[in-house]
């Protein structure tokens, strides 16, 4: 694992910005999988900016959903497609043709995640992919629990992980699904490139679990330690609690 601990959250998000412009010149139709929370809101807004400055081409890429709400059409302002829309795919210029999205509200749940992993799978794999962590170990909507599912899958949400998705509707936790869709731990795994961004300091007890903890199911992040090319990018607040050598600037 290659951790580096940034003094600050924009200089987080440039590092972000960096490894996904690195991947576009060097594979220019790479397929990206990329986190629809706050925390990568910052290296895309980095990245749409390096678009308008002409130094970033992703029109060859193709983008992979990594999660969606059940129930929730693409149209909806709550959907992770529109979070796709509003911030990664017109600001950065990715080519709408290019992107594969979980269908929320697909009539058969099941055979929308069967289909996913069929269309991930003509597309070759993903290059890389760039999670979140939510503030209970969780990635994709992977939630801990008894067991992991390698497989997309229909997630049942914990009550933290709706309260923390409330914003986009209204505030209201009560509005936000109690279901969603996510990949599985086969397609991060599977992923040639893992990029894990976290700030703040209410994600530092997480990131301490899933980075110096044992594996165990009830935090998913902690497979990320079996990955060949994981790539973690923390501000001081998230790293704030790991020991010192377990840092190092890469
Ligand atoms: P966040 O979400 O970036 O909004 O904190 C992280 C996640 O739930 O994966």
């Amino acid at each position: 694992m290659q951790v580096q601990v940034f003094r600050t959250s924009d200089e987080v998000a440039a590092a972000v910005a960096d490894a996904i412009e690195q991947v576009l010149a060097s594979t220019p139709a790479a397929v990206l999988a990329l986190a629809t929370g706050r925390t990568p809101l910052a290296a895309y807004a980095e990245l749409a900016r390096r678009r308008r400055e002409g130094r970033l081409d992703a029109s060859q890429a193709a983008i992979v959903g990594i999660d969606e709400f059940a129930g929730v059409p693409a149209g909806d302002p709550g959907s992770f497609a529109a979070y796709l829309e509003q911030h990664v795919i017109g600001p950065i210029g990715f080519d709408p043709r290019r992107v594969e999205r979980l269908d929320g509200a697909a009539r058969n749940l099941d055979a929308e995640c069967a289909r996913y992993d069929r269309a991930l799978e003509a597309r070759g794999g993903v290059h890389l992919i760039l999670l979140g962590i939510g503030a209970n170990g969780h990635i994709g909507f992977n939630e801990p629990g008894e067991s992991l599912v390698a497989a997309t899958h229909v997630v049942e949400l914990h009550a933290s992980t709706r309260q923390d998705n409330a914003s986009p509707f209204g505030g209201d936790v009560n509005a936000v699904p109690t279901r969603a869709l996510s990949i599985g731990m086969q397609a991060i795994l599977g992923a040639r490139c893992v990029l894990l961004v976290a700030t703040g300091a209410d994600k530092a007890a997480t990131i301490e679990r899933a980075l110096n903890g044992p594996l165990t199911t009830r935090v998913p992040a902690s497979w990320l330690q079996t990955h060949r090319d994981v790539r973690i990018y923390l501000d001081r607040e998230a790293a704030s609690l790991l020991r010192g050598e377990a840092v190092r600037a890469g």
